[in-house]
């Protein structure tokens, strides 16, 4: 047979902050190849499946991933030589298997999921489609709304913004194109806004402007204004989304909002987060609480009950049994979906098929550390997700996901924009 897998060629190489990740390549036996990049997170979850390194601390600060190289090459390639890389479920569970542990400490997430990634790509050329088609099959209409984080603060910037990142979400858009457009017109008209203020306009890992700001509320009245600028109407066109990442300044039951001087319960994190929703025009909120917190994750859902997403991600780390605790305890309305938070294709679809089954929303999302692999770009239209999260519209590692969807979206004239039909919706 043709596509059977005759080879893997695996490559530590730099993610967008200079970090060492995986590059790993599929070899089929006619020759046709798949590759894929690994991203990793700065502010991630305590459950996300292990990222492993090689802890030689002669090199790159221990970070680097020759270890897992060399795995791949060796241990993984015996392991899935020979199989029909269209057999993505078998080839993922031979992968588990050989790993053995709960958490893939064992061969480390990173390595599994460039293996498990490159096999996918590979399938995909292998049928001569694109990789949203094979993934997704005719069903696959959507084109997501993204949300576009130009604002950045906490684990992401150096500067004194607890929430993590201000995010614009062009709702109003007809089409993907237009949505991009809005959003990079803001992201400029915000700069001279800022410029004119004496602020810096530096960016952050994720390409938003890492500022001072006087609190945690000013950025949101910062973006507001450039969406006026911009001729668009914040409550119509294009909301405000916040990753608050709560988690990230959560110890001993206590809520620490540095810039303001504050320590809160979660009853008192629950009421700040409704008293800006009810102040501005919020579309969604993620991780507005801490990962294991599931009493203040019930509270902000009971007390937030519009349309408002309440978004998991340290909370659910894209892990279903973690899904379905929270679906038994109401304590969101949406997740947010990363590959390499647990660490593979299939139990990555499968996480998302049970989302849809319990109506979550699923925004399918970048990590702070990118690549200029756009894997996720071609998940999110093959599963119909409404939303996409992948930084600033600057910065190639950003705009990789952005483009292929600016391509996708002219050259198939069957994907509909998702603003179109979540306005129906609602
Ligand atoms: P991370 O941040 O990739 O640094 O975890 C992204 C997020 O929290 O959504
Ligand atoms: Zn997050």
């Amino acid at each position: 047979m043709m596509n059977e897998i005759i080879n893997i060629n695996s490559f530590e190489i730099l993610d967008s902050r200079g970090v060492p990740t995986i590059f790993t390549e599929v070899v089929l036996e006619n020759g046709i190849k798949g590759s894929a990049s690994v991203p990793s997170g700065a502010s991630t979850g305590i459950h996300e499946a292990l990222e492993l390194r090689d802890k030689d601390l002669n090199r790159y600060k221990g970070n680097g991933v020759l270890n897992n190289v060399k795995v791949i090459n060796s241990m993984i390639f015996d392991a899935i030589a020979g199989i029909d890389a269209r057999r993505q479920k078998d080839i993922d569970k031979i992968l588990l298997d050989l790993d053995g542990t709960i958490n893939k400490k064992k061969l480390g997430a990173n390595t599994i999921l460039s293996v498990s990634l490159a096999v996918a790509k590979a399938a995909a050329n292998y049928e001569k489609k694109e990789l949203y088609k094979y993934l997704g099959g005719t069903l696959s209409y959507l084109l997501p709304i993204p949300l576009v984080n130009i604002i950045n603060g906490g684990a992401h910037a150096n500067n004194n913004l607890d929430i993590q990142e201000y995010m614009i979400t062009p709702i109003g858009a007809k089409t993907f194109q237009e949505a991009i457009r809005w959003c990079s017109e803001i992201f400029y008209n915000l700069k001279d806004l800022l410029k004119k203020n004496n602020y810096s306009t530096s960016v952050g890992d994720e390409g938003g402007f890492a500022s001072n700001f006087k609190n945690n509320e000013e950025p949101i009245k910062y973006l507001l204004k450039a969406i006026k600028m911009t001729k668009l109407n914040p409550e119509r066109d294009v909301m405000i989304s916040l990753d608050v990442a709560a988690t990230e300044f959560y110890a001993n039951k206590k809520y620490k909002i540095s810039s303001e001087d504050k320590s809160f319960t979660n009853l008192d994190m629950s009421e700040y987060l409704l008293k800006l929703k009810n102040k501005f025009p919020i579309f969604s909120i993620e991780d507005g609480m801490a990962e294991d917190d599931w009493e203040g994750w019930s509270h902000l859902s009971n007390s937030i009950t519009d349309n408002t997403l309440i978004v998991g991600d340290d909370l659910f780390v894209t892990n279903k049994k973690r899904l379905l605790k929270g679906i038994t305890r109401k304590a969101a309305n949406s997740i947010l979906i990363k590959l390499n938070q647990i660490g593979s294709l299939t139990e990555t679809l499968e996480t998302i098929d049970l989302a849809k089954r319990y109506n979550y929303e699923t925004i399918i999302s970048h990590r702070s550390g990118e690549t200029e692999d756009a894997f996720i770009a071609d998940l999110a239209v093959a599963t119909n997700s409404m939303f996409i999260k992948s930084g600033s519209v600057t910065r190639s590692e950003r705009l990789s996901k952005y483009n292929r969807l600016l391509i996708l979206e002219s050259s198939d004239k069957n994907l509909v924009y998702s603003g179109l039909v979540y306005n129906e919706k609602i």
